[in-house]
């Protein structure tokens, strides 16, 4: 009998997870379907419920519901515990636990490409649900000097407060970063600003920007934003957002089933879905 697995959002019409996973369940042969379903917030609860009363194997969660779904759950794991919260939950023995691996792909994805993050002095810009994923995980590998910058500093601070990982960082605005720009090997863009269809924004200007700096943005539409089209333009090694989506499937696939899936497939399934 098939397993049910799913994502939970308010709205889900546009998720590209039921066509990326649907496809590896079949490659691998596991008998598995993944189908999304929009639940209102009023709704949340029952919809956990009633997941876990017909046996579901697991699910996504996305927005808004990534925080609120925390008290329904069973339990969490550490990460998803200092972030507040769950992207993939599993059900483990009837028990379903709630995981982040947010921020473990974009780590995961970041590796791959320009190996370790050993000794980088690293930038953080934005202090929301999605920095604050990538910041504790980064933080947690001990190796590097995390800084944030965003617009509004106090809520940097607080990021930085609730690290239960880092030692040292600071916070600046935006408009104080770009000054010192030139001091950090990598910059990770975590906001939703140069999004389609704001296409023309970026959330701050790369004068200063490191010669052989990395430069990645969690957007994925567009592929290249203007923050990625500017930074290239200045030397930069750049990674868009489709390697965090990846691997985030890629580690919920994972939880899920045991297998850790072919990457460079369900990078082709999502690029092919964004047309
Ligand atoms: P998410 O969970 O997707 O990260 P969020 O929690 O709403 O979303 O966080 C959005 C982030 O984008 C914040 O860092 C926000 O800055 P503030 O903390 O100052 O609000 C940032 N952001 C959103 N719109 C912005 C804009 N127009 N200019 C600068 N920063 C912006």
């Amino acid at each position: 009998m098939k397993k049910l697995y799913a994502v939970i959002g308010y709205p889900i019409g546009h998720s590209m997870s039921p066509v990326m996973h649907n496809d590896l369940f079949s490659f691998y042969q596991i008998d598995g379907h993944y189908l999304p379903f929009q639940v209102a917030p009023e709704n949340l609860k029952d919809a956990v419920k009633g997941l876990k009363a017909i046996g579901a194997g697991g699910f996504n969660v996305t927005v808004p519901h990534k925080s609120r779904i925390i008290p329904y759950l069973d339990g969490v794991d550490e990460l998803a515990n200092a972030t507040g919260a769950v992207n993939t939950v599993v059900n483990e023995d009837g028990r379903l636990i709630g995981y982040n691996t947010d921020g473990p792909g974009f780590l995961t994805g970041l590796k791959k490409q320009f190996a370790s993050i050993e000794g980088k002095k690293i930038l953080v810009i934005g202090a929301g649900g999605a920095a604050r994923g990538i910041y504790f995980t980064l933080a947690k590998e001990k190796s590097a000097k995390i800084d944030i910058a965003n617009r509004t500093v106090e809520k940097a601070w607080s990021l930085i407060k609730d690290c239960p990982y880092t030692t040292s960082a600071n916070a600046f605005t935006l408009e104080e970063v770009e000054q010192v720009l030139e001091d950090y090997d990598l910059i990770i863009q975590t906001t939703m600003i140069g999004m389609a269809p704001k296409i023309s924004e970026q959330p701050l200007k790369l004068h200063n920007l490191k010669k052989q700096a990395i430069v990645c943005d969690i957007i994925y539409n567009p592929l290249k934003t203007k923050f990625l089209q500017d930074a290239e333009q200045k030397g930069a090694q750049i990674q868009n957002g489709i390697d965090m989506f990846v691997f985030q499937g890629a580690l919920a696939f994972e939880k899920w089933t045991g297998t850790f899936p072919d990457v460079e497939r369900m990078r082709a399934i999502v690029l092919k879905q964004l047309g």
